[in-house]
């Protein structure tokens, strides 16, 4: 197994020993690989909308919900992407009775000509109309949920013109999370599916779980989201480290929106934090639904200008529908990146969480982009910057972020027969620090690995990853094969089990099941004829993440020269 070099030092990886090519440039390879097409499905894109729970609570009516869906139109919402009005708990009768035959009841005293002619209304407004319920017996707010009655309620959501679930996890008396939870959400999901209606699922479990990501067509990561600077960090922070995870049709949730709601701008949470709010949001691919009082005066010049922002907007909207991953943390500042749907073009997000104003620095090589120039649009101010070498350097204020396109080259692709850990990867997500070249993962810092070994083989070459991890390379349809040795490395001394799948421009070509520390290697060979992405994907065969430890033995590819 020999030792390469590669050509660019990139800290999307650890420990990455830069050396040059021979002629000492590297050639800016026109990608032939752009644009990838938008996915097919219920949600191909982050859902955009407005949800009634995080300003309103229960003070909620069939006028004011019209009069919002008025304001989505009026204020410019509609016209810059959300499309949801979505009632959230509350809408039905407080003693949680069903009518004579078994059916939910809207309140009268809320909605007295029930759900579905709001639905006409808002779908007359060219919006769709979003409800909630509960896998238990009562939602979290004592309405009736929809456990045991699943296959009802969502025959009569579909009847009312219901186009999005959103669909919490208030248990029934007992532990929570009980065993029922999965059977439960699943439930509501084959109810749906009986319905052919197209209503997206959103699954309100407070927590990522695996069994969910691809039961709902959005997740909550997270606990409740308040409209306080610490809990929308906290919610950013826990929603990131399940970053591999998420993609068009399965997005995570850190939870609605809380823009807007700090009275004018008055606090507890500031414009520039809402600000940063929204741009962190927009870059993790999470789900933009508004929780903010739409009627003019009630938003402000400020949060309009945050919510309808196009540009930070098509950030989130991207059609490569990959979430934002933190690239790197320093003492409260942090990169956070992912690339878009476009040759060259990244967004990046720099964010300063301490208490004063710092220059801060994005290196394109962090982005995965090859070293040289490239073009830096602020995206909040909608200003080019100009054109950089190497990096580019800002001023942010505290709280603040600056969030930027930044268009430069693409990596080479692989050439002839090619080890992944000598090549520049587009995305990098991994579930302990970076993912490192040539020795299995350690643990947080950078470089911090030992030599690759799967039940005694030792391997010089390969990628060290723990769960969940995703790392996508460009093969701009050039390469034949990949070969790998995958397993859970010998450094957990037989403990940990993952599991390891190899997708191509999202086909699933290889597929290990759940291995553990004492399983053999698995032998990957597949074919890549044609295909323009690799997907190297490792999630945490359903045990949680401690001695996750993921070796991806010789990873290589084969490639035209
Ligand atoms: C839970 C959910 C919230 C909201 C309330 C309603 O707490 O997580 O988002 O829907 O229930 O009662």
């Amino acid at each position: 197994m020999r030792k390469a070099c590669f050509l660019l030092g990139v800290s999307l990886f650890a420990s990455a020993p830069a050396c040059s090519s021979d002629s000492g440039r590297v050639s800016a390879e026109k990608d032939d690989d752009f644009p990838l097409p938008l996915a097919s499905g219920m949600a191909p894109l982050p859902p955009m909308g407005w949800n009634s729970w995080n300003k309103f609570q229960c003070n909620i009516s069939e006028d004011f919900i019209k009069r919002t869906a008025d304001a989505m139109v009026s204020t410019g919402m509609k016209d810059a992407g959300y499309q949801y009005i979505n009632i959230d708990d509350c809408w039905s009768i407080e003693s949680a009775a069903r009518d004579a035959n078994g059916a939910l009841q809207p309140d009268p005293t809320r909605f007295p000509n029930g759900i579905k002619p709001i639905a006409d209304y808002v779908h007359g407004l060219g919006l769709k109309m979003g409800i909630y319920g509960d896998r238990g017996s009562e939602t979290c707010g004592h309405r009736a949920g929809s456990g045991g009655h699943e296959a009802q309620d969502a025959a009569t959501f579909a009847s009312w013109g219901i186009e999005y679930l959103k669909y919490d996890n208030c248990p029934d008396p007992g532990p929570n999370p009980g065993p029922t939870i999965q059977p439960e959400y699943q439930a509501m999901r084959d109810a749906l599916d009986a319905t052919d209606a197209p209503i997206v699922f959103s699954i309100c479990a407070w927590s990522f779980y695996e069994w969910a990501n691809h039961m709902g067509n959005l997740q909550r990561t997270t606990g409740d989201i308040k409209n306080e600077w610490p809990s929308i960090v906290a919610n950013l922070k826990t929603n990131q480290n399940v970053a591999a995870y998420a993609g068009p049709n399965h997005w995570n949730d850190p939870d609605m929106l809380e823009v807007g709601n700090s009275d004018n701008g008055a606090g507890p949470v500031t414009d520039v934090e809402n600000q940063s709010h929204f741009s962190l949001w927009a870059i993790a691919s999470a789900p933009l639904i508004a929780g903010n009082n739409l009627f003019d005066p009630n938003m402000s010049a400020a949060t309009k200008s945050i919510l309808t922002n196009k540009e930070v907007i098509a950030i989130n909207q991207d059609a490569m529908g990959l979430q934002g991953v933190r690239i790197w943390e320093n003492g409260g500042q942090s990169l956070w990146g992912k690339p878009l749907n476009a040759n060259g073009a990244r967004a990046a997000v720099l964010f300063n969480e301490g208490d004063s104003a710092v220059d801060m620095t994005v290196k394109f090589a962090d982005l995965g982009l090859a070293p040289g120039s490239a073009t830096v649009r602020d995206l909040q101010g909608q200003a080019d910057r100009g054109s950089f070498k190497d990096s580019y350097t800002v001023n942010v204020a505290s709280h603040a972020t600056a969030t930027l396109k930044i268009v430069g080259n693409e990596p080479p692709r692989p050439k002839g027969s090619a080890f992944l850990s000598d090549q520049t990867p587009i995305y990098a997500a991994n579930g302990l620090g970076p993912v490192e070249r040539d020795t299995n993962n350690g643990a947080t810092a950078a470089g911090d690995g030992t030599p690759i070994k799967i039940r005694g083989t030792a391997f010089d070459k390969g990628l060290g990853t723990a769960a969940p991890a995703a790392i996508i390379y460009r093969l701009g349809g050039k390469c034949s094969r990949f070969k790998a040795q995958v397993g859970v490395d010998d450094a957990t001394n037989g403990q940990g089990s993952v599991r390891f799948q190899v997708l191509a421009d999202d086909e699933v070509l290889f597929d290990s099941q759940t291995v553990n520390g004492q399983s053999a290697a698995a032998a990957v060979d597949v074919s890549l004829v044609g295909k323009r992405r690799l997907k190297l994907l490792v999630t945490n065969g359903d045990d949680g993440t401690a001695n996750d430890r993921a070796s991806w033995g010789d990873a290589k590819v084969e490639c035209d020269p």
